[in-house]
């Protein structure tokens, strides 16, 4: 199948006491999926929420898609209960399981949920070569993972062009500071999974700020 563009609001930056609500009203306004921050205070200094909490959206939003992203150290422990909440995307970060990152795959598929690969800024994009064809997508982070609201990284498309250039049918996800301003050269580089927080989340018109990212990431894939 041809490769779709895809965009993916965090909700981190939004007003958590309504996670429900808020998360409706962005499936409402287009989003194509929900990125869901996990973090453990541990692979990165913030913390957000884990598997209660998606289980609890999981129980009122029955079809969406869910993509959690693991920012955790220990991306085997929350497989199972991920799967039992019913996300669809697990994606985690290689850097803390540079030895087992195979076990991990497996034990992510054998669950029923698909298999994202996660890069932070400074991990060369060769790192996660050899794991690609046990992926359904790769991450390449544009900021420092932990906080919503950072600058986008420019210098992390050539990691963007590579993987495009090499896996042209591969599911390339780009997060942290994407907005109008910076989709132009996501898109360009070829990732077609967009993750945007605060650009949407705090626009006035939510409705128009994602069909402006998916217009643009369509553009390039045509
Ligand atoms: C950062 C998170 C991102 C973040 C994106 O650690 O992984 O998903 O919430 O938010 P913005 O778009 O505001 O950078
Ligand atoms: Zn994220």
């Amino acid at each position: 199948m041809s490769l779709q563009a895809k965009i993916g609001p965090s909700i981190l930056n939004a007003d958590l006491v309504d996670l429900y609500s808020e998360s409706q009203k962005l499936l409402d306004n287009g989003a194509d999926y929900l990125h869901l921050d996990v973090m453990d205070g541990h692979f990165v200094p913030n913390l957000t929420f884990g598997h209660p909490v998606v289980k609890c959206l999981r129980n009122k939003i029955k079809s969406a898609f869910f993509e959690t992203h693991m920012m955790v150290s220990n991306p085997i422990q929350w497989i199972e209960p991920m799967a039992d909440a019913n996300v669809n995307l697990y994606t985690f970060h290689i850097e803390p399981v540079m030895n087992s990152v195979e076990e991990v795959c497996r034990k992510v598929k054998e669950s029923g949920m698909q298999v994202g690969l996660a890069l932070k800024p400074g991990t060369p994009v060769e790192d996660v070569v050899k794991y690609i064809d046990d992926a359904d997508l790769v991450l390449v982070m544009t900021v420092e993972p932990g906080f919503g609201g950072q600058s986008f990284m420019n210098d992390m498309m050539p990691k963007v062009e590579w993987l495009r250039k090499n896996y042209p049918t591969l599911d390339i996800e780009v997060d942290g500071g994407v907005s109008t301003k910076t989709i132009d050269c996501c898109a360009k580089a070829g990732a077609n999974y967009i993750v945007s927080g605060t650009a949407v989340i705090k626009a006035d018109d939510q409705k128009k700020v994602i069909s402006e990212l998916k217009n643009c990431v369509q553009s390039y894939l045509k």
